[in-house]
């Protein structure tokens, strides 16, 4: 039986490998970590963490042949490939700080790899890495001179949260890159028989390594190009009364343009499109490509001026103060379907309302309490000042409650602020929820999920991301 071995059980590593054991019952998975309580949760029946039909998959396969373990040292050495699919954050001190990706875990895992093995290995970069990475790799694999020999891969994931089983089970495409030598050829050849199983032959590309690497970054960079562009004509289209859910319908049935990616928003987040993009930046300034850099760097900016453009209409709505007003958050995952927070819209717009003196409670129907609180007080660093945010200071601490129940979270409340997508917040009783606001009672729906004429008719006012301002709103105008 052929063993591989994955380093990293996170958003990555574990559906993904639990999709090769599932389509692969000739392969032993091995999933490995250096944090013992998320081994345990995968080991579980509650995985560590949410994501669509991945229970499934997990309960098929294991115990088969997939396994999730700390013993990473073993498993690493026997193992033939290796997945290597560990964090890659942005850098938040030393030099290239708030830009360069951190490859400090995957360092790590690579010296680990050299020390330990004694038998040959293919090594695949499944984490998202600065091209070139795989140059680096090598240079550590081969350094621990015992003989072993290394063929190295880049194997990028293009997997969204929320969707992960399915982009699996039919990626678009799977991308392989290897050396153009004949031992390099024959490593990519293997990759590429595992996902032949079940990906068809013409979806599933070869390329040289430092094309597989920055295709991966490109790849987020134009998404969230995409989301930038249409978060910028949402402020046109306040100012001009036009609305960014027909320019998006118009312009998208244009098949040079196509229509997804194309949802304005309170802003993106997650885990990848800042990071790969800062990530892409620092690269383009280490390359001497200023104007390149800058031009990437300018998707980050709209992000953060859609973000503070939101939180500054608020406060602006309410004559200019939320100081002890109660404002409910629906949603504090970064997108549906998960509950991954990381760097979502919801921290930033709710540190801010805690900065003004709001009080507010939250609702998400998977993110818990202690995940909220810990993101509420985490100190960030602002990419583009290089100076850390201000963390929740313990006073604010008290003014965050969450709640398991939307209509508990909005009762008495000022104001709703949307901030995820939820299908459920489409169906909510707004009435009901209208009747146990103070008044006047306000809607900011910064995923533009309601419907602003029918909660207009209810009583609300209601700022649409995007849309024809509400009277109200024409007479306070915001400052982002
Ligand atoms: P994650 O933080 O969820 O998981 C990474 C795991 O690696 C953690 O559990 C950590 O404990 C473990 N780890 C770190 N160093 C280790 C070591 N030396 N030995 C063993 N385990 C170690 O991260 P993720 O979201 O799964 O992302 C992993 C990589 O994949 C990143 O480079 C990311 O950019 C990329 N990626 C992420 C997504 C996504 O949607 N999250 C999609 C595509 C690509
Ligand atoms: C992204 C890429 O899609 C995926 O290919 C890559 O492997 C990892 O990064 P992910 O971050 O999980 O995936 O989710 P995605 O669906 O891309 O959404 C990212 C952010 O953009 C979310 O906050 C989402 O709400 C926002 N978004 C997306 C919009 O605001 N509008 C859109 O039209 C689409």
């Amino acid at each position: 039986m052929v063993k591989i071995c994955c380093i990293g059980a996170g958003y990555v590593g574990g559906p993904t490998m639990a999709v090769i054991a599932l389509k692969c019952p000739e392969l032993e998975v091995v999933v490995v970590d250096i944090c013992a309580s998320r081994i345990d949760a995968w080991n579980s029946d509650k995985l560590p963490i949410y994501e669509p039909s991945l229970d499934d998959v997990v309960k098929a396969c294991r115990g088969r042949n997939l396994f999730f373990s700390t013993d990473i040292e073993k498993h690493v050495a026997d193992a033939e490939i290796l997945f290597l699919s560990v964090n890659t954050p942005t850098k938040t001190s030393g030099l290239g700080a708030g830009k360069a990706a951190d490859l400090t875990f995957w360092e790590k895992a690579a010296r680990m790899i050299a020390d330990v093995s004694n038998s040959d290995k293919i090594v695949v970069e499944k984490s998202t890495v600065p091209v070139k990475t795989a140059e680096a790799i090598e240079k550590i694999l081969n350094h621990n001179n015992n003989g072993v020999k290394y063929q190295v891969l880049s194997n990028p994931e293009f997997l969204s949260e929320g969707t992960a089983i399915e982009d699996l089970l039919y990626p678009e495409r799977v991308l392989i890159g290897g050396r153009e030598t004949p031992e390099g050829q024959k490593a990519v050849q293997t990759l590429k028989d595992i996902y032949a199983r079940w990906v068809p032959d013409d979806l599933i590309i070869t390329t040289n390594l430092w094309s597989a690497e920055l295709s991966k970054l490109a790849s987020n960079a134009f998404q969230a190009q995409r989301v930038s562009s249409i978060n910028a004509m949402s402020a046109l289209c306040e100012a001009t009364g036009a609305s960014v859910s027909e320019v998006a319908y118009a312009i998208g049935m244009d098949s040079r343009i196509g229509p997804k990616f194309l949802n304005s928003s309170v802003g993106f987040g997650g885990s990848c499109f800042q990071k790969d993009i800062l990530n892409l930046v620092y690269i383009c300034e280490c390359n001497s490509l200023p104007d390149v850099a800058n031009y990437w760097k300018q998707v980050i900016r709209i992000n953060d001026y859609q973000k503070r453009r939101f939180l500054n209409r608020v406060i602006s709505s309410m004559f200019n103060t939320v100081s002890g007003k109660r404002i409910a958050i629906l949603g504090f995952a970064f997108k549906k379907d998960t509950a991954d927070t990381r760097e979502s819209a919801s921290i930033f717009v709710s540190q801010g309302l805690l900065r003004e003196k709001a009080i507010i409670s939250i609702y998400d129907p998977k993110v818990t309490e202690d995940q909220i609180q810990y993101d509420l007080a985490t100190n960030k660093l602002d990419w583009d000042n290089q100076v850390p945010q201000q963390p929740m200071s313990p006073t604010a601490r008290k003014q965050v409650t969450v709640m398991w129940d939307p209509y508990e979270a909005t009762k008495g409340a000022h104001a709703v602020c949307i901030l995820t997508e939820w299908d459920e917040f489409k169906d909510l009783d707004y009435k009901k929820i209208y009747d146990g606001m103070q008044k006047p009672a306000f809607m900011f729906d910064g995923r533009n999920m309601v419907d602003p004429v029918k909660l207009r008719e209810i009583g609300f006012i209601v700022y649409s991301i995007g849309r024809p301002l509400d009277p109200w709103l024409l007479d306070m105008p915001a400052v982002a």
